[in-house]
C-alpha cells in the first residue's frame, strides 16, 4: 500500500495531533492536545495516510513576514512536521514537505516559514536559516543598572483580553521595524495563553504585564513566566522572559529594569534576545548579561525567488548574476539578474542553470543560502567562506555581501 497526501477534516484534528504529540516525544495530556487542535483549525493540515491509517502530518497557515526595509511579505508559517516512529525514513515526509511547498506556492505565498526541532532536517527542502536565537541569563541579586532611566508611566498586569487589545498593536509596530518577525493570527494569542499545565516546564502560569504612558496607553508589554526557588531560606525564583515588546526601545528598557527587579528572584533567563536589544546595555556590569546558547533560529524557504528578492530593500545599488539551485521546485532553478538601484531592486530570470558553454554567474548558490542571505542575518562572504557560495571573484563577493546586508539585524521571536 502507498502512501496518499490527503487534507485532514476538522474532526480529525485531535487524531492529528496526538500522532505529532507521539512522534515528537511530547507527553502531552487531553488539555494540550486540545488547544493544539484549535490552534490548528484555521490552518491547511496534510495527513499522510496508509488507508486509514495517520503515519504522517504537516500543517501551514498564512502570516506575513517583514523583510528588510519593513515591508510585509505573504509568507505560509509551516509547523507539526512529523512521522510515526514506526514509519520514519521511508520518505514520508518527504513526500508531504513536497506536497506542501506546492500548495503553497499556488496559494500565493512568496516565502515558508518555519522553527526546526534539528538543525540537519530542512535543508534539503530547500529551507535556509535566516536569523539567530540567543538564550540569555543573568544572575539579577548582583545585578545595578548604568544609568537611571526616567519613568513618568506605571505597570499593569494585562488579562487575556487586554493583552490581545493592546499587545497585539504594540507587536506589529515593533514587527514593523524588524526584519524576521511574523504576523500573529488570533489562533496564535488564543494558543499562547491558554498556557495548559504540560507546556509550563514546572513554572507558573504565562504572565503578561504592560507598561502604561503617563496617558494611560499601553506602550509595551512583557510575557513571562516564574518558577519558585529557593537555595537555603534565600529566595532564588527563575523569571524566565518570552518577550518584551515595545516599538519604543527605552520602554523595552523600563520594562527589563522591572522584571530584573523583581522580588523573591534570583535569576532571569530570556529566551530569544536580539543581538541589538538595550537589554545588553542596561547593566553597570555588561558581563552580568551571558549568552547561554546560540543557534539558527527562524528557517526560512524561498517559495518565489524573483517576488522575494523584489519585495525586499537594499541599501547598496548594484547589479549580481545568481546561479541558484533548487532541489525541490526545480522550476526556479537558473539563472537571475538582480539590479538594485535607489533601494529597490528588479529581478529577472534570465535563462536555465549555468551549463558551462556561457561566463559564468556572479554567485552560484541553493535557494536555501539564497534565504539565509534574503533577511540580511549572514554575510555572503561567511556563506563563500563555509563552501555554500560560490563566487566568480573576490570583488564580487564583497559586492554581493555589501548588496545582502541589511539595516537591521534580523529577529525571530515567539513559537509557531
Ligand atoms: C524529522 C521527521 C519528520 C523526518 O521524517 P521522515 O519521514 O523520517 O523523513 P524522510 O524519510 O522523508 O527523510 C528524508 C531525509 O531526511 C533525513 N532525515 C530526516 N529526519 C532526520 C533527522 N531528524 N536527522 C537526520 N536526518 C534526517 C533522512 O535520513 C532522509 O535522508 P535521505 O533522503 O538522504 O535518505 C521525523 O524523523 C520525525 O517525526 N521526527 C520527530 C519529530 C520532529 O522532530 N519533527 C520536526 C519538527 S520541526
Amino acid at each position: 500500500m502507498s502512501v496518499e497526501i490527503r487534507t485532514v477534516t476538522s474532526g480529525q484534528l485531535p487524531l492529528f495531533v496526538r500522532m505529532f504529540e507521539v512522534a515528537a516525544l511530547e507527553g502531552a495530556g487531553d488539555a494540550e492536545t486540545a488547544v493544539l487542535a484549535e490552534y490548528l483549525e484555521p490552518a491547511t493540515n496534510l495527513g499522510a495516510w496508509l488507508g486509514d491509517r495517520l503515519v504522517g502530518t504537516a500543517s501551514h497557515f498564512d502570516v506575513e513576514l517583514t523583510v528588510p526595509g519593513g515591508a510585509s511579505v505573504p509568507a505560509s508559517a509551516v509547523t507539526m512536521i512529523s512521522t510515526l516512529p514506526t514509519h520514519t525514513r521511508r520518505g514520508i515526509s518527504t513526500k508531504l514537505m513536497h506536497h506542501q511547498l506546492r500548495q503553497q506556492r499556488e496559494a500565493g505565498r512568496i516565502v515558508a516559514v518555519l522553527e526546526a526541532s534539528e538543525g540537519r532536517i530542512y535543508g534539503r527542502w530547500g529551507y535556509g536559516p535566516a536569523t539567530r536565537h540567543l538564550t540569555v541569563g543573568m544572575r539579577v541579586r548582583e545585578l545595578d543598572f548604568h544609568v537611571d532611566l526616567d519613568d513618568d508611566g506605571s505597570f499593569e498586569f494585562a488579562d487575556d483580553d487586554s493583552i490581545v487589545h493592546f499587545g497585539n498593536p504594540l507587536w506589529d509596530a515593533e514587527r514593523a521595524l524588524r526584519p524576521g518577525r511574523l504576523s500573529r493570527p488570533p489562533q496564535w494569542w488564543a494558543m499562547t495563553l491558554a498556557d495548559p499545565p504540560g507546556w509550563r516546564e514546572g513554572g507558573g502560569p504565562l504572565l503578561a504585564v504592560f507598561h502604561v504612558a503617563a496617558d494611560g496607553t499601553p506602550d509595551g508589554y512583557a510575557l513571562y513566566r516564574i518558577t519558585p526557588r529557593t537555595e537555603g531560606h534565600i529566595p532564588q525564583a527563575e523569571t524566565k522572559v518570552y518577550e518584551v515588546v515595545s516599538p519604543d526601545d527605552h520602554v523595552k528598557a523600563l520594562l527589563w529594569r522591572w522584571l530584573l527587579a523583581l522580588d523573591l528572584t534570583g535569576t532571569v533567563m530570556v529566551d530569544g534576545l536580539a543581538d541589538d536589544d538595550p537589554l545588553w546595555w542596561l547593566p553597570a556590569d555588561l558581563r552580568q548579561v551571558r549568552a547561554i546558547s546560540s543557534r539558527e533560529g527562524l528557517w526560512l524557504r524561498l517559495l518565489d525567488v524573483q517576488a522575494a528578492l523584489q519585495a525586499r530593500t537594499w541599501f547598496q545599488d548594484g547589479t549580481l548574476s545568481l546561479n541558484v539551485v533548487d532541489p525541490v521546485l526545480d522550476d526556479q532553478s537558473g539563472r537571475y539578474l538582480v539590479v538594485a538601484r535607489g533601494g529597490r531592486a528588479t529581478c529577472e530570470r534570465t535563462g536555465p542553470l549555468d551549463d558551462g558553454d556561457r561566463s559564468p554567474a556572479d554567485l552560484t548558490l541553493g535557494v536555501d543560502a539564497l534565504a539565509a542571505l534574503q533577511l540580511g542575518g549572514v554575510d555572503a562572504r561567511t556563506l563563500a567562506g563555509a563552501g555554500r557560495v560560490r563566487a566568480r571573484s573576490g570583488d564580487v563577493l564583497a559586492m554581493a555581501a555589501r548588496m545582502f546586508r541589511g539595516d537591521v539585524a534580523p529577529h525571530h521571536a515567539g513559537g509557531f
